[in-house]
């Protein structure tokens, strides 16, 4: 029966009095990456949020210096995204993408390989960063049995490296504490050395000097397993999550070289750095590199609906394409693959990005960015501050035998007391603002972070 929308009740004031208010108990949500007893025991809630702005649930006014969490790239609750999806969970709210479609899912593919670098033209789409990777690497390991080379099936990532949270993703990954609890992860999984080098490279400015011959660790991998046994190597252009890893000048051109030469597949984890972090839409081409696949999520649908979307090259999908027409190439999807919601709020977040320029403010902005943060290089404590594009981190000294506090008493005070919102892992301030922050926001970022970080011991 159709139901019509005009004789029901509207439950719109309901349900959001019930987003705006702080709720009665906080027990039963088993939070995400979170210390849930101390959150718990004086809790951050965010009630709304427009523009550069949250407002908290006791009325506070907050600058998001993360972009919720490097997501929002084109700011919070912007026009045509928050009409686009109202719109469309009105018109089809769900259909299935197996074996049946509709239109959206082949129309932002479209959209997005016209942006991607390069001959990667085709798009699978997942819910999130941790599937995309997932993903990329499934479609590496089938792609080389696809083409008669089915030993190859180790798979290389690196040190300090973030990809999700998926078994895959954790196998690849290199964060001792997103790893060792959960048993013996993937089989045949190696890591390169990441390129972290204070004592050579600290406060630099964009990318370090130092480190490209560290894309060399590749061939000693080579030597130990052999080169037809290597399926893939997965690295972020930017590494986000442990604490901003930036890649030496002419390290990544190195890497694609080392895979070209080993028939080695190259994979960029651009979950953060896509859709404008580091000035164009995505960090391959910022650097000018290649890869065979990009991971991505987050920024695709400016954060508002989940969603991922792995771009891969021609030459990888056209190897699944053979046998015969009536068989399923690639035995992989999610419910929610190309879910409606969500295209229709990527397709509203590209027209937003492409209508305000956003791309290429992170290029705008960028030398303003920089001074404003390289000026905080001689206050205590301070032992290295990085940037690239929109991104920036200050790494702060741990305190002897409490490490992290510092930086988190920063983010507290910065929360509470100065109403900024910044993001710390370990020691390390991150920051990642929507790119429609002003001079003023970046003045304001960083007049703030210096006098607390002067008065945080
Ligand atoms: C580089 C990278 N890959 C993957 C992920 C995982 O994304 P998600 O949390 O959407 O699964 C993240 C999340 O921060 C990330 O930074």
């Amino acid at each position: 029966m159709h139901d019509d929308p005009q004789t029901h009740p509207d439950y719109t004031a309901h349900y959001s009095r019930e987003a705006t208010r702080a709720p009665e108990a906080l027990d039963a949500f088993w939070m995400p990456f979170s210390a849930n007893r101390q959150f718990k025991s004086a809790p951050r809630l965010m009630a709304s949020a427009s523009g550069m702005f949250y407002r908290t649930v006791d009325g506070r006014e907050v600058l998001d210096g993360t972009g919720g969490l490097w997501c929002c790239n084109a700011g919070h609750a912007r026009p045509r995204i928050v009409q686009a999806v109202q719109q469309q969970i009105a018109t089809l709210d769900f259909a299935p993408t197996f074996q049946m479609g509709h239109p959206l899912p082949f129309t932002l593919a479209e959209r997005l390989s016209a942006i991607a670098p390069g001959h990667l033209n085709h798009v699978f789409f997942t819910n999130s960063g941790s599937e995309s990777v997932d993903t990329a690497l499934k479609i590496a390991l089938a792609y080389h049995r696809a083409r008669g080379e089915g030993q190859r099936t180790r798979l290389i990532g690196r040190e300090k490296g973030y990809h999700g949270v998926g078994f895959g993703g954790i196998s690849v990954g290199g964060l001792p504490n997103n790893r060792k609890f959960f048993g013996s992860l993937l089989p045949g999984v190696d890591h390169l050395r990441h390129t972290l080098d204070l004592q050579r490279n600290a406060f630099s400015r964009g990318l370090p000097e130092h480190g490209a011959e560290l894309a060399d660790d590749l061939e000693r991998l080579v030597l130990l397993h052999d080169a037809s046994t290597i399926a893939a190597v997965i690295v972020e252009p930017v590494a986000g999550s442990a604490g901003v890893v930036l890649p030496p000048k002419g390290y990544l051109k190195r890497l694609r070289e080392i895979c070209d030469k080993h028939g080695i597949l190259l994979i960029f984890d651009e979950v953060i750095t896509g859709f404008g972090r580091v000035g164009k839409a995505f960090a391959a081409q910022r650097f000018d590199v290649m890869p065979d696949m990009i991971t991505t999520a987050k920024g695709l649908t400016n954060g508002c609906v989940p969603m991922g979307a792995v771009f891969v090259s021609d030459a990888i999908h056209d190897a699944f394409m053979h046998g015969p027409g009536n068989m399923i190439e690639l035995f992989h999807g999610y419910t929610y693959s190309g879910h409606p919601l969500a295209c229709a709020a990527a397709l509203a977040t590209l027209d937003t990005y492409a209508e305000e320029g956003l791309f290429e403010q992170a290029i705008t902005l960028e030398e303003r960015w920089a001074d404003a943060i390289h000026g905080l290089r001689d206050l205590p404590n301070v032992i290295d501050i990085r940037n690239i594009g929109l991104i920036g981190a200050i790494e702060l000294a741990p305190r002897p035998g409490a490490p992290g506090t510092r930086a988190y008493d920063v983010f507290t005070r910065c929360f509470h007391e100065e109403n900024l919102l910044i993001r710390v892992t370990g020691d390390v301030i991150a920051l990642s603002p929507p790119l429609i922050l002003t001079e003023a926001h970046i003045d304001r970022i960083f007049r703030t972070l210096a006098h607390v970080i002067a008065e945080t011991a």
